[in-house]
């Protein structure tokens, strides 16, 4: 290990995050019954321009006034770059109660963002005499945002949590896509011709780089990488897949653009029980090991050694911590 220590942010389950507009109140009743991990209720893009006071006003009384069980509750604010998100954050934060968790700062572009929207809300909590903290959630979906993800992810001691915006990434960087996430028949590569000169085309992921280096910015700074929409909400095997790759590459929770996508999420980021069964064991045979005075043993034919125990450790907290909530 590195003498710097990675801190970790405040712990919550992120397995499922469930976008609702402010504007559509008769919507909320519902999410709060949900089985999303996480609500937030946006003030941005899903919210026409001409709706955004009325749709704050919404958000701010349902902060206090709907029973959120023990979902995390957040609201997205509207970008720094818009005249609105002053006004989001003071009403929010004095009008609204103290049940709000945390606030999702979309289309972050540089750490100086964060600083700002930090000392605006910090002023708003101190002037309300509010001793809870927000938590910070932000979308890296810009270029700009992407080229500055370490300085951001270290920006803030609220910092806890980095999503992958993927609609607003593929504009910013003028990728040739009109989908909210997903694959591209045109992201290919070709395999040799076989002897009948056949050839096949396989599908990549264009987004593999972008989500590969949001989730080692976040864990290098002991944040929660956590993947995007998927705007296909008719297409359950796809969202699967979607979040099973960014469950593989250390994501811990996506996107539900649609109540169906919820039980999808929490589904794919459970850790399977086979692979929770696999790590116990993984760590008793490392406690015996130990006991016998070896950093290596062979478990079902296979090496395992101490760097095994962290991954198994993680496993394991995980399912700890999903059985706990259920
Ligand atoms: C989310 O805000 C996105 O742009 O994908
Ligand atoms: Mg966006």
């Amino acid at each position: 290990m590195s003498f710097h220590l990675v801190e970790p942010c405040t712990p919550r389950l992120h397995r499922s995050e469930l976008a609702v507009p402010g504007s559509s109140p008769k919507f909320f009743e519902k999410a709060a019954s949900s089985e999303a991990d996480v609500i937030f209720l946006d003030l941005e893009d899903a919210v026409a321009p001409d709706l955004k006071e009325e749709a704050r006003k919404n958000i701010v009384q349902a902060i206090g006034d709907i029973d959120w069980g023990n979902k995390t509750l957040c609201v997205r604010i509207n970008g720094l770059d818009t005249h609105y998100m002053y006004r989001d954050v003071i009403d929010v934060i004095e009008q609204g109660s103290d049940r709000l968790d945390m606030i999702m700062i979309p289309k972050v572009g540089t750490a100086a963002d964060v600083y700002a929207v930090d000392m605006l809300v910090t002023q708003c909590e101190d002037a309300a005499g509010k001793t809870k903290r927000l938590g910070f959630s932000h979308i890296i979906e810009t270029a700009l945002g992407m080229a500055n993800i370490d300085a951001i992810a270290g920006a803030s001691k609220r910092n806890e949590a980095l999503h992958f915006g993927v609609a607003d990434y593929a504009a910013s960087t003028k990728a040739r896509t009109t989908n909210i996430g997903g694959a591209n028949p045109d992201y290919v590569v070709m395999t040799d011709p076989d002897d009948a000169g056949n050839r096949n085309a396989h599908w990549g992921d264009m987004w593999h780089y972008a989500l590969s280096r949001m989730v080692v910015a976040a864990r290098a700074h002991g944040l929660r990488p956590i993947d995007g929409p998927f705007g296909d909400f008719s297409d359950p095997d796809a969202y699967r897949a979607a979040a099973k790759r960014a469950a593989i590459l250390g994501c811990e929770g996506k996107w539900a653009i649609h109540p169906s996508q919820v039980a999808l999420a929490n589904e794919v980021m459970s850790p399977p029980d086979a692979e929770v069964e696999k790590a116990r064991r993984v760590l008793d045979a490392m406690a015996q090991a130990t006991k016998e005075g070896k950093g290596a043993v062979s478990l079902d034919g296979r090496l395992i050694d101490i760097a095994s125990i962290r991954q198994a450790e993680a496993l394991v907290a995980k399912a700890d911590e999903i059985a706990a909530r259920q």
